[in-house]
């Protein structure tokens, strides 16, 4: 079972701020949750900051206590709300940051998002010396340095679901159906929603896949009596990619229907994977701000809670398993 790191805590630190930030992910109540029950434990007070970055700018800032965090382990989205900040990218606005975070007695920062947020928030510590420390927060499981993220566990089983029911409407019509699921530029929900939903073929960013490939992979399944087929897409970086998809089948002599899961995946409640995890990345992020360590996210490796720093993360492409994706043609076959 996953857990908190032990580790002495030597630093002063009175009082530390939460945000969200970024796309939202089921499970991010359950890591705010955590930050501020681990926190108040350990005799320090807590913050939440509404609306991620620019509300940390409007001076957005409320107590948090044991009770403001009840009943929320678990719902889905963020009570602490979330935007995507351009305003971050500027070094001034960074520097205004610390100060507001610094004026409101705030010794510690917890961000809890994806790549672009923790960018923000090890660009804040270099440049102003203020203690952050991320929290891996989204669907996408596309961070680098830690095998998982909060909310991608929900994310696959939501599309999972849809997979099914569209898999009983598939096969009552003989129909192919291209499933575009979310990921922007990774395939990890496309790749294991692939193997997941037993689906013919998976088209993930990470590897080309050309149309003619694709109908050979359909009348393969055909002639061993499959008259349906579910293709998983994932969506990549520009959007339509599923629709112009199907109008290349269409050419190629293939009817297909689409269905776009969308921000479906990113809503509901947050499996129990995602609330043990999220629990335990937000405690253990207070636990390494309370020993000193900054500039670097929480994550998991091989089942055990790691410390990544920042520079190691950022920028940096987490890849595919090329044996899962073997697995997903071999299963398919
Ligand atoms: O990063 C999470 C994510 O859901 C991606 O999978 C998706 O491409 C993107 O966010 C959508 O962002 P928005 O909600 O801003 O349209």
């Amino acid at each position: 079972m996953l857990s908190v790191p032990e580790i002495a805590n030597i630093k002063k630190i009175k009082s530390i701020a939460v945000l969200t930030s970024g796309g939202d992910a089921p499970g991010m109540n359950a890591a705010i949750r955590a930050v501020v029950r681990y926190g108040l434990a350990a005799g320090i007070q807590i913050h939440g900051i509404v609306k991620g970055y620019s509300g940390l700018l409007e001076g957005h800032i409320e107590p948090l206590d044991g009770t403001s965090v009840a009943n929320i382990i678990q719902r889905g989205g963020t009570i602490l709300k979330t935007d995507r900040c351009e305003a971050f990218f500027q070094k001034s606005t960074r520097r205004e940051a610390a100060n507001i975070l610094r004026r409101n007695n705030i010794g510690g920062l917890v961000v809890i998002g994806g790549d672009g947020s923790f960018t923000g928030a090890h660009l804040l510590e270099n440049e102003t010396g203020f203690p952050t420390i991320g929290v891996p927060g989204t669907i996408d499981n596309d961070i680098a340095g830690t095998d998982d993220t909060i909310g991608f566990d929900t994310a696959i089983n939501t599309a999972l679901n849809a997979i099914d029911n569209i898999r009983d409407t598939a096969s009552s019509h003989d129909r192919i159906f291209l499933v575009e699921v979310m990921g922007r530029s990774s395939g990890f929900i496309g790749l294991q929603v692939a193997i997941g939903g037993g689906a013919e073929t998976v088209i993930v960013p990470e590897r080309k896949e050309t149309i003619p490939a694709i109908c050979k992979t359909i009348d393969k399944g055909m002639k061993r009596g499959k008259s349906s087929s579910i293709i998983v897409v994932s969506e990549g970086k520009k959007a339509g990619l599923t629709t112009s998809l199907a109008k290349e089948l269409e050419r190629h002599g293939y009817s297909s229907r689409v269905c776009i899961l969308g921000h479906t995946q990113r809503g509901g409640s947050p499996s129990a994977h995602d609330r043990m995890l999220a629990s335990v990345l937000g405690a253990s992020a207070v636990a390494y701000l309370l020993a000193g360590k900054s500039n670097a996210m929480v994550g998991v490796r091989e089942a055990s809670v790691v410390m990544v720093p920042f520079k190691k993360v950022i920028g940096n492409k987490k890849d595919l398993p090329a044996p899962s994706l073997r697995l997903a043609s071999i299963l398919s076959s």
